[in-house]
């Protein structure tokens, strides 16, 4: 085993928290909460996980607040959900494995039948396409009363996810959710002290870090997604991004995890591969939408081919422009040779479809240094994201 597999596999510290080794579930929105509240599939996704050797697996898109949710069929993070959490966390550590969970917040692209309130809120107003069928077609600018609301929504989700069971939180900076859509210009265009310069732009989202922060206390891991580019004209780019990393390594980030591009306007930039808009348009029950989509698909669907560490070039800039953060790597780390890469130029991995495809991934990697994960990155998996039957590999059917 070369001194890079060595060290993936061998056990680390993250802020005080022990993790048998450094590979990391990604959040992959798993699909798998009828009605908003954790199934028992969504229980046994995550211990299965545990079982087969990860170091951290990540519970997707929790959301912080009821209208934080893109679609109602996602959990929010509430006394209601308990005993359910409580089951998940326990399941996850009584196999050996620790447990975070992403805390996200879709600003101005709800899609919830439940929502409550006038209309999904963001940055600036704007055109909610995904909203139409279900009366939300526009989203309007947060006042700063909403900032305030949102802010203290974080740290009532944070201090829950902690006296539930979880060992770490991750808070979404990327893929177009609610704290991005401040960082990105393209959809930020306040003339306020949140809009503008990238400080003005960053004001809202490390107000949230500094909230987590004072729920969970200093030795707790906070782990932050962001984005590296949004590959959108107007929109982020990787000299902003670096910045963005900068600030928030001061603002006492533990761990950054750079990614790319949005779900609501370019989302193959964070997969790359084949196409996810079949499959999309397979489970859409709603015809606008599926017509919006089949519109709209040339500019939000873009051709990325797949290639390995996809983003190497741009967590390196991050990495070296950060002082104290861990850096984890995200983005078409599949093979044991990528793993490598990986761990010689940074401190973790994350992966998502590789342990969609083999949950069992790190075991079967550390009983056999020739394993080869058959993840094909056909990106069908992404594609059923509104299956009713939640998300898998279909490769594995
Ligand atoms: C089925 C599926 C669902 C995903 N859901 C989320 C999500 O909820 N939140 C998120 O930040 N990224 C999500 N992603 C993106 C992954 O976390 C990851 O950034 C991406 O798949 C690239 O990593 P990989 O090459 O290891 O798969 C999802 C990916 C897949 C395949």
């Amino acid at each position: 085993m070369s001194e890079y597999i060595d060290k993936l596999f061998s056990p680390v510290k993250l802020n005080g928290l022990e993790l048998r080794n450094r590979v990391i579930r990604a959040a992959c929105f798993e699909g798998m909460c009828p009605d908003g509240y954790p199934s028992e599939r969504l229980i046994d996704l995550h211990r299965e996980l545990a079982e087969g050797g990860v170091g951290l697996t990540t519970v997707a898109y929790c959301a912080v607040e009821a209208n934080g949710r893109v679609k109602e069929e996602m959990m929010y993070m509430h006394e209601g959900i308990r005993p359910q959490v409580e089951q998940m966390t326990r399941a996850v550590h009584e196999a050996g494995s620790k447990i975070s969970g992403q805390m996200g917040h879709c600003g101005n692209f709800s899609q919830n039948k439940g929502f409550h309130g006038k209309r999904p809120l963001g940055p600036s107003p704007m055109i909610n396409m995904g909203g139409i069928p279900v009366g939300l077609p526009f989203a309007g600018a947060m006042t700063h009363a909403d900032i305030d609301h949102v802010v203290q929504c974080f740290h009532d989700a944070a201090l829950f996810m902690k006296s539930a069971g979880f060992d770490a939180v991750e808070m979404h900076f990327g893929h177009g959710y609610g704290l991005s859509q401040f960082i990105s210009p393209k959809t930020n265009r306040r003339m306020d002290e949140y809009g503008g310069s990238i400080v003005n732009r960053m004001r809202y989202p490390l107000r949230a870090l500094e909230a987590v922060r004072k729920a969970v206390g200093d030795d707790f891991p906070i782990l932050g997604k962001m984005g590296l580019t949004d590959g959108v004209k107007g929109g982020l780019t990787i000299d902003d991004a670096v910045e963005v990393a900068a600030l928030l390594d001061e603002g006492g980030i533990d761990m950054l995890i750079p990614s790319g591009g949005t779900s609501s306007m370019n989302p193959m930039l964070l997969f790359r591969g084949d196409s996810i808009l079949p499959g999309l348009l397979k489970y859409e029950k709603n015809l606008v939408l599926k017509l919006g989509m089949i519109m709209i698909s040339p500019w939000m669907f873009k051709k990325y081919p797949y290639e390995e560490l996809y983003f190497l070039e741009g967590t390196k800039r991050v990495r070296d422009r950060v002082k104290n953060a861990k850096i984890c790597y995200i983005g078409g780390a599949s093979t044991m040779e990528s793993l490598e890469t990986v761990m010689r130029e940074f401190d973790f991995v994350q992966m998502g479809r590789a342990l969609v495809k083999d949950p069992a991934f790190v075991n079967h990697a550390m009983a056999d240094p020739n394993y080869v994960n058959d993840c094909d990155h056909c990106n069908r998996c992404a594609s059923i994201i509104l299956h009713p039957d939640g998300v898998r590999c279909l490769s594995n059917d």
